[in-house]
């Protein structure tokens, strides 16, 4: 048994066959989070959580939606529509019984927007991030950091609300892509780490070590399975063997097989610490 702490079933990629890939992946023992990243996407995976057993939902305001942008993979095209965060809106949805979470907000300074300055995308999303770390606070709820190129301004933003005696219930660093120091100043404040299928793929070669790994690999390969989460950001970042496919959340399996495989452990004990792991933090 596996739980897919992080996909997103209710986006677009999934609108002809949602419910065959939902059915798919719970027939395989596999359970899943699907993230909200704006009030529309929250309020529908919420909808379809009601519908599943083994199915939740978070919500929240990704970055990206913040100013209007364009970029995408070999899946999927972002057109991002803007939203401004709504305290009211997603006080409400939190209140749903199956929504485990608030996420997936954070910073992220690798997509910039253009047209916007710098610094004030930067204010933005701090503004949106502190907004959204009271509001877990307030409903005792964990939440989901999504971080790119910004972990030190992430670190610092956390390390207050922690000082503060807030975010009691912590939180995942989602879709990890930092370092061995990031990751072990996370755990200090009390968060779990959670891989994508990113550590399936093949190390570029002016990353690869002596020991044939990414830095990134090596990093999964040290830290303690005990907080560690596994996930798929499906429909993105699709494992190895399926690259060039949709990804699905089924897919987490090749997460979990790849961390197995690093630490030298049997899979089964990579599901079972990782599903308790889940269960613990998501309180399901
Ligand atoms: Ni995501």
């Amino acid at each position: 048994m596996l739980i897919d702490t992080h996909c997103h079933v209710q986006f677009h990629s999934y609108k002809n066959d949602m419910d065959e890939v939902i059915k798919r992946t719970l027939e395989k023992s596999v359970f899943m989070i699907t993230v909200g990243t704006q009030s529309d996407t929250s309020r529908t995976g919420l909808e379809i959580a009601e519908r599943y057993d083994g199915v939740w939902a978070t919500i929240g305001l990704h970055p990206y939606h913040l100013h209007e942008q364009e970029f995408g993979d070999e899946n999927e095209t972002i057109h991002t529509r803007t939203e401004k965060f709504n305290p009211e809106l997603f006080k409400k949805l939190a209140q749903h019984p199956k929504c485990v979470a608030i996420g997936e907000f954070g910073l992220d300074y690798f997509h910039m927007p253009p047209n916007v300055s710098r610094d004030e995308v930067i204010r933005e999303q701090k503004e949106t991030v502190r907004a959204q770390f009271d509001l877990a606070s307030e409903m005792n709820l964990p939440v989901i950091i999504h971080c790119r190129d910004a972990y030190e301004d992430q670190l610092a933003i956390v390390e207050e609300y922690v000082r503060d005696g807030k975010l009691a219930r912590r939180g995942v660093v989602h879709c990890f892509v930092g370092t061995q120091e990031i990751a072990d100043r996370f755990f200090e404040l009390g968060f779990y780490i959670s891989f994508t299928g990113i550590l399936t793929f093949p190390p570029r070669k002016k990353e690869i070590g002596e020991d044939g790994l990414s830095s990134l690999q090596r990093i999964a390969k040290n830290l303690p399975l005990e907080r560690l989460l596994v996930e798929t950001d499906a429909p993105y970042l699709t494992p190895v063997p399926h690259r060039g496919e949709r990804n699905e959340p089924w897919m987490v399996e090749f997460v979990a097989e790849k961390i197995a495989g690093l630490k030298q452990i049997e899979v089964e004990e990579v599901s079972r610490v990782t599903t308790e792991n889940a269960k613990k933090l998501f309180n399901i």
